[in-house]
C-alpha cells in the first residue's frame, strides 16, 4: 500500500516490559502474543480512559498538574492524528495500549512516560472493554428499536388482517398479522431490557485496581470513575482485573437476540414458499440460481439463520476461555475480545438487513385469510360458545370435538353443518352458532389483554411505538 507522505508511521516500539530482558522476542513470538488487530477499535476508549486517569494524577499530585496537561493535550493529538489517517498503526506493537503510550513517549519525551504511574495495562483493558461496550450497545439498541418500530407500524396496517396461528405448525386458532408481529416485536423488547440489565452491572470502574493490588500511590479512583461516567469504582482489585462476566452477559444476550432472528428468518423462509405463499419478500432482498432462472431465494433470511451458529461459538468460546482461570489477570483473557466483538458485529448487521428486508417485504393478505379456513381453526370458539351458554368447558369440548369429527367425515367446516346437525350433537346450539364460527368473529372475541383482537393489539401497537421512541 502506497502511503501519504504526511502519514506518521507510529512504528516500531519496543514492548513496554523489555527492560528485564536481554534478548528481544522472537519474531514469531511476537506475532503470536500480539492482539493489537483485535484491540486497536478501542483505541479512543484508551485514550479517553488515559485522559482521566492522568488528569487524576495531576489533581492528587502524583505528577505536576501542568505535565498531567501536556498529557491529555498530546493524546488529543494523538486522536485527531488516528482519526485524520495521518498516523498510522504500527502492526507489530503488542496491543493498542503500548502502541499508544509508544507514541506519547515519541511525542513527549520523559513526560509521556508518566502516563502508566500507578496503573497496568491489566486494569487499562478491562476499564477500556466497558467504556467501548458503554457507547455501542446502545448503537446495537437503536438497531434494536428501529426493527421494533417497523413491526409496531407494518402491525398497524394488519389489525384486521386474518390468519392462521399455529401450535406444532398445525392450524390452531385464527390470529391477525399484526398480533402475530407483534409478538416478535415482544421478544426484542425484552433483548433491550437484556441488554440494559448487563450494561447496569457492569457500570462500575476498575481503573486504580493496577495489576492486582491497587497502588501505594494516591490515586482517587472515585474521581477517574465519575469522569468516565461509572456509578462507582470497583470494590476488588483482584476482582476487577479478572472479572469478564459482563462479556459473558453482553455475549450471552447478544446470542438470544440472534435466536429470535433466526427464529423469525426460519418463519420468513417457511412463509415465502409457494406452499404457505403468505409472504414474499422484495427483488432487492432475494437471490436466484445460477441454474435454475425461475428461482427467487430468501437467502438472507437463511444467512442470519445460519449466522447464529457463530454467536452461540463465541459465547461458548469465552464461557469455556473463562472456565479454568485462577485469579486474577492470566493472559488467556487477551482472547475475550475476538468473541464479544464478531457477536456484536454479527448481530449488529444482522439486525440492520433483517430490518430492510422485513420492511421491503410485501405480504398476501390473501392467503393468510385462507389459512383461517379449511384447518377447524374456530373449534374452541364453538366450545366457548356452549360454555357461554352454561356447559362445563370439558364437556364442551368433547361436544365441539364430535362436530370436528363430522365435518371431517363430510369434508365441510364447523360453519357448514346445518342446525339440525348441531342440535343433534348438542340441544344448546341454536342459530347465533353461527354468528361466533367465523374467523372475523373468532379473534373479535379474544379480547382478553394481550389477546389478538383489533382494539387490544392497538394498545400493544402503542406500547410498543413508545417504546421504541423512547
Ligand atoms: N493485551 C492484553 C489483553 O488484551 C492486556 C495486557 C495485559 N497483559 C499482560 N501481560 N499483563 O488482555
Amino acid at each position: 500500500m502506497s502511503k501519504n507522505k504526511s502519514v506518521i508511521d507510529g512504528g516500531n516500539h519496543a514492548a513496554l516490559w523489555h527492560g528485564r530482558f536481554k534478548e528481544g522476542p522472537d519474531a514469531e513470538a511476537v506475532a503470536f502474543e500480539t492482539s493489537i488487530h483485535v484491540d486497536e477499535r478501542m483505541a479512543f476508549d484508551d485514550i479517553r480512559g488515559s485522559q482521566a486517569h492522568v488528569r487524576m494524577l495531576g489533581k492528587q499530585k502524583i505528577i505536576p498538574e501542568n505535565e498531567a496537561q501536556q498529557i491529555i493535550d498530546c493524546l488529543d493529538s494523538i486522536k485527531d492524528d488516528l482519526e485524520n489517517g495521518k498516523l498510522n498503526i504500527d502492526y507489530t506493537a503488542e496491543d493498542i495500549h503500548s502502541f499508544i503510550e509508544g507514541v506519547l513517549t515519541d511525542r513527549l519525551g520523559d513526560v509521556g512516560k508518566k502516563v502508566h504511574t500507578g496503573r497496568s495495562r491489566n486494569d487499562q483493558i478491562a476499564l477500556d472493554e466497558r467504556l467501548y461496550l458503554k457507547h455501542s450497545i446502545p448503537e446495537l439498541k437503536m438497531r434494536l428499536k428501529t426493527l421494533i418500530n417497523t413491526l409496531a407500524d407494518i402491525a398497524s396496517e394488519h389489525t384486521e388482517s386474518l390468519m392462521s396461528g399455529y401450535t406444532h405448525m398445525q392450524r390452531a386458532q385464527p390470529v391477525t398479522l399484526a398480533h402475530h408481529l407483534c409478538a416478535w416485536a415482544w421478544m426484542l423488547v425484552r433483548d433491550c431490557g437484556r441488554l440494559d440489565d448487563a450494561i447496569k452491572r457492569m457500570d462500575f470502574s476498575p481503573l486504580g485496581a493496577g495489576a492486582l493490588a491497587g497502588s501505594g500511590l494516591p490515586l482517587d479512583r472515585e474521581m477517574t470513575a465519575a469522569e468516565l461516567g461509572f456509578i462507582a469504582p470497583t470494590q476488588n482489585s483482584l476482582d476487577s482485573v479478572s472479572d469478564r462476566d459482563f462479556l459473558l452477559e453482553i455475549t450471552s444476550a447478544l446470542g438470544l437476540i440472534q435466536m429470535h432472528l433466526s427464529r423469525f428468518c426460519e418463519e420468513i423462509v417457511i412463509w415465502s414458499t409457494e406452499e404457505f405463499k403468505f409472504i414474499s419478500l422484495s427483488e432487492r432482498w432475494s437471490t436466484g440460481s445460477s441454474i435454475m432462472p425461475q428461482k427467487k431465494n430468501p437467502d438472507f433470511a437463511e444467512l442470519i439463520r445460519g449466522r447464529t451458529g457463530k454467536v452461540y461459538g463465541d459465547l461458548f468460546a469465552l464461557m469455556t476461555m473463562m472456565k479454568g482461570l485462577p485469579l486474577s489477570y492470566d493472559r488467556d483473557m487477551q482472547e475475550d475480545k475476538e468473541p464479544v466483538f464478531d457477536a456484536y458485529d454479527t448481530v449488529y448487521s444482522c439486525l440492520g438487513i433483517f430490518t430492510r428486508m422485513i420492511g421491503s417485504a410485501s405480504w398476501n393478505i390473501d392467503r393468510m385469510e385462507q389459512s383461517c379456513i379449511g384447518g377447524h381453526a374456530n373449534a374452541t370458539d364453538l366450545a366457548d360458545y356452549l360454555v357461554k351458554k352454561g356447559m362445563p368447558f370439558r364437556t364442551a369440548h368433547g361436544v365441539s370435538a364430535t362436530a370436528v369429527r363430522q365435518c371431517i367425515e363430510k369434508g365441510i367446516n364447523l360453519e357448514d353443518l346445518s342446525l339440525e346437525e348441531y342440535k343433534k350433537i348438542s340441544e344448546l346450539i341454536d342459530t347465533d352458532v353461527y354468528d361466533c364460527l367465523p374467523a372475523k368473529a373468532c379473534v373479535d372475541a379474544r379480547q382478553t389483554t394481550g389477546g389478538p383482537a383489533a382494539v387490544t393489539v392497538q394498545t400493544q401497537i402503542s406500547v410498543l411505538k413508545k417504546f421504541a421512541c423512547m
